[in-house]
């Protein structure tokens, strides 16, 4: 998701250093390039050495050294960056920066920063409530800094109360929103479909089928970080719900469908990921079928929602999946033409590392005027993007 991407990570010394470890973690996991520096501070917390280790780069710490790379080490560092993000941000680094001192290899990177910055304070509540380090926060936020956190909980001293830093899970969605802001999604209601869903049988047994939810929870991650305002209508799964997404939690596939239809009239773009179970047992048992002789289940056709909304259709890009094991073109073909899908991601499920229950996929895309294109195996987030992306250059260059 971040590949490409230079940030700096600067560390000053507090407790919440060692969760600037898995920030830093998190970082490198979704491709960006991170170049951890670290001021004598944090360095008595955790060493150089961890970061180097996460990061795969050598640690900064010191201002007064030449470096074969960088000929002034902070501008070039500086430079390269397309984020700069402080985790944790000490009360006596946030006073430097406010003040315009630039005293040590972080603040001086920091002042020659021309990118974004996000600050993530983390300091004793009475240090915070403090009306000159107040004053320096209201300074930063007037001058553009970005801030998350700080929290309300337990402190490392014992105290309750604002302070804490904030998890690294929301510092690295904060970055991403600030690194992937498009200003095309901004505004743009975006509707994510995933899961699978369930038909019940009796209070005890449904049918159901082996989506695990992974994709759509991609595509409604993805399109809040770029921006979009995402409303998630998940079948069940077991994965936690995307932050910054309305997720609505919905069992069997007339659920989905009413709440889908609730929402189309408003949205700007559906992506439809969702498994739909496409029959249900006509009957559902109010107590547990017993084992006997033989049983026969009668099936009745659930709705197709992407068919529903394929007639509903005003002015909104409908984006459908189609999971296949043979034919996938002809497949695939046929449901963007049925349903009246502007574009449908296919996918062989038998193919490795295409599967349900996978975190990458290899999808084609197919468009209305014919268009395919091929993708190599990519994570979930990845294709997500590629996903939103054709979205993207179908609205700036509508096909008939
Ligand atoms: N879909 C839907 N409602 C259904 C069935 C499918 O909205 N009752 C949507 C899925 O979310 C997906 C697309 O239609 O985006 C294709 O789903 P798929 O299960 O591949 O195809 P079906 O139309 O059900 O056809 P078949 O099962 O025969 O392949």
């Amino acid at each position: 998701m971040l590949a490409g991407q230079h940030i700096i990570l600067g560390v000053t010394g507090g407790i919440a250093v060692y969760k600037a470890v898995e920030l830093c973690r998190l970082f490198v996991k979704a491709g960006a390039q991170v170049r951890v520096v670290m001021t004598e501070a944090a360095k008595q917390f955790v060493t150089p050495l961890t970061f180097q280790t996460i990061s795969k780069q050598p640690v900064y710490d010191r201002l007064f050294i030449g470096s074969e790379r960088f000929s002034v080490e902070h501008v070039g560092l500086a430079q390269e960056a397309d984020l700069f993000v402080i985790a944790p941000a000490t009360a006596n680094t946030l006073g430097k920066i406010a003040n315009g001192i630039a005293d040590n290899l972080l603040t001086t990177t920091l002042m020659a920063a021309k990118c974004p910055i996000l600050l993530a304070p983390a300091m004793n509540t009475n240090m915070y409530e403090n009306p000159l380090q107040q004053a320096n926060l209201k300074k930063l936020a007037a001058v553009g800094y970005h801030f998350v956190g700080p929290e309300q909980g337990e402190l490392a001293c014992g105290d309750q109360g604002r302070g804490r830093m904030s998890e690294p899970q929301a510092i690295f969605t904060a970055a991403c929103q600030l690194l992937l802001a498009d200003p095309f999604w901004q505004g743009k209601h975006v509707l994510v479909t995933a899961g699978p869903t369930r038909e019940a049988i009796d209070p005890i047994r449904f049918l159901t089928n082996r989506s695990s939810g992974k994709m759509g929870y991609a595509v409604a991650e993805v399109a809040a970080l770029l921006g979009a305002d995402v409303t998630l209508i998940s079948g069940p799964v077991d994965l936690m719900p995307p932050p910054g997404v309305k997720t609505i939690m919905v069992t069997t596939a007339q659920e989905m469908y009413d709440a889908v239809t609730a929402h189309f009239p408003a949205v700007d773009v559906v992506v439809k990921a969702a498994a739909v179970a496409d029959y249900r047992p006509l009957r559902q048992c109010k107590q547990k079928i017993k084992k006997g002789n033989e049983l026969n289940l009668v099936l009745v056709q659930n709705p197709d929602i992407l068919a529903e909304l394929g007639r509903q259709k005003q002015q909104q890009i409908l984006v459908g999946f189609a999971a296949e094991t043979d034919n996938l073109r002809e497949n695939a073909e046929k449901k963007l033409i049925q349903k009246k899908l502007d574009l449908i991601v296919a996918n062989n499920v038998l193919q490795e590392g295409a599967g349900f229950a996978a975190d990458t996929n290899i999808i084609q895309i197919f468009y209305r005027n014919g268009e395919e294109k091929q993708f190599p195996k990519m994570t979930k987030h990845q294709v997500a993007r590629e996903v939103l992306n054709a979205v993207k250059e179908l609205k700036n260059n509508p096909v008939s």
